[in-house]
């Protein structure tokens, strides 16, 4: 067992070197105007050991065959599918698109995403989860992140958010992929840090993904801030439109987590309106109370009484009131 996952890390290993090379190859043009166009540099892309894979349908798989790897390895690495019609035929996952390897904190290579280059979706296709790949218990970027200097982990969406912040001074950038954040992850940050900043892209699907995140993050010990940045859907986005300086602007506006809640609430609703007001007032009082710690019940009351123009009396005795009705 130990050894067969060795052997998929190997083949995982020696595809990523063949991506590398096809790269800067003459069919790898377009993919390195690509990335020259995105500003990602030369030392970053191989800082991530970004690669191409070709739109030859079956050429990762003649040449790993060259190198003697069973096509039950790559079946089982998430490298080769078995052609549907045509049964014992089989041909590259990936075709036509930028790869970037997927890294474990060991520094094994574990899977793969491929971004499109042209048109035709899905944007980015990746290995499915397999032997060595469970996509619960990873982070991109994690295996450089862990060895930052930033004390605190910048959590993002996407692989070129990390690349990005990586390459504008973040080294602390790692990203959940596009899934909503789990508990290994959380577990996974923890090991490394005690305080997380989320930066997910601008949109609403960021926005929820980042109110779900924000208690799996809390729950796994860790003080969350959430970064909100206007103007621009994500990291990467902004950093290229207003340098690594405007991406350092919004990390110091980062909210505390329930701060991002309340207000993510407050903008859902009309507090001109007295009638929405007091609902909004009630329904944060209610989660309040929900916080363990007195101490922080206070300060959270005194922050959302200053931020919404509620007297901080009135909070607190509507928090006493609703914990004696019991919730
Ligand atoms: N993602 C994915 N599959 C998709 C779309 C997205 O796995 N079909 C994941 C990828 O890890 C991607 C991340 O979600 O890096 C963020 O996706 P998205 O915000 O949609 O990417 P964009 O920022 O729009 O595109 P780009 O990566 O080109 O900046
Ligand atoms: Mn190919
Ligand atoms: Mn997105
Ligand atoms: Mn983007
Ligand atoms: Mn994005």
């Amino acid at each position: 067992e130990i050894g067969y996952k060795q052997q998929l890390y190997e083949a995982n290993r020696l595809a990523a070197r063949y991506f590398y090379y096809q790269l800067t190859q003459g069919q790898g043009k377009t993919a390195l105007a690509y990335l020259e166009n995105r500003k990602i540099g030369e030392e970053y892309r191989k800082k991530f050991g970004l690669g191409y894979a070709n739109f030859y349908r079956d050429d990762l798989l003649q040449f790993m065959q060259s190198k003697g790897i069973p096509i039950q390895v790559l079946l089982d690495a998430g490298l080769a599918m078995e052609d549907k019609g045509k049964k014992g035929s089989h041909y590259d996952r990936f075709f036509n698109r930028l790869m970037f390897p997927i890294l474990d904190v060991q520094n094994r290579i574990v899977g793969f995403g491929g971004r499109v280059l042209g048109d035709g979706g899905p944007k980015y296709l990746n290995s499915p989860e397999t032997k060595i790949f469970d996509k619960s218990r990873n982070l991109y970027g994690m295996n450089l992140a862990r060895t930052s200097r930033g004390g605190s982990i910048l959590l993002v969406e996407g692989y070129l958010d990390v690349i990005s912040l990586h390459q504008a001074g973040y080294g602390n950038a790692v990203a959940s992929l596009g899934t909503a954040l789990t508990k290994g992850q959380a577990a996974l940050i923890k090991r490394y840090s005690d305080e997380v900043v989320i930066a997910y892209d601008t949109d609403e699907a960021g926005i929820q993904a980042a109110l779900r995140a924000f208690p799996v993050l809390k729950e796994a010990g860790l003080s969350v801030r959430v970064a909100t940045m206007e103007g621009a859907k994500d990291p990467d986005e902004l950093i290229q439109a207003r340098g690594p300086e405007a991406f350092g602007e919004v990390l110091g506006k980062a909210l505390p987590g329930f701060m991002f809640e309340v207000r993510t609430m407050a903008a859902r609703t009309d507090l001109e309106d007295p009638a929405y007001k007091t609902q909004f007032t009630r329904e944060v009082a209610r989660k309040i109370l929900m916080m363990e710690d007195g101490h922080e019940r206070d300060n959270y009351i005194a922050a959302v009484a200053k931020e919404y123009g509620i007297r901080e009396h009135t909070l607190g005795s509507l928090v006493n009131e609703l914990g004696n009705q019991g919730g």
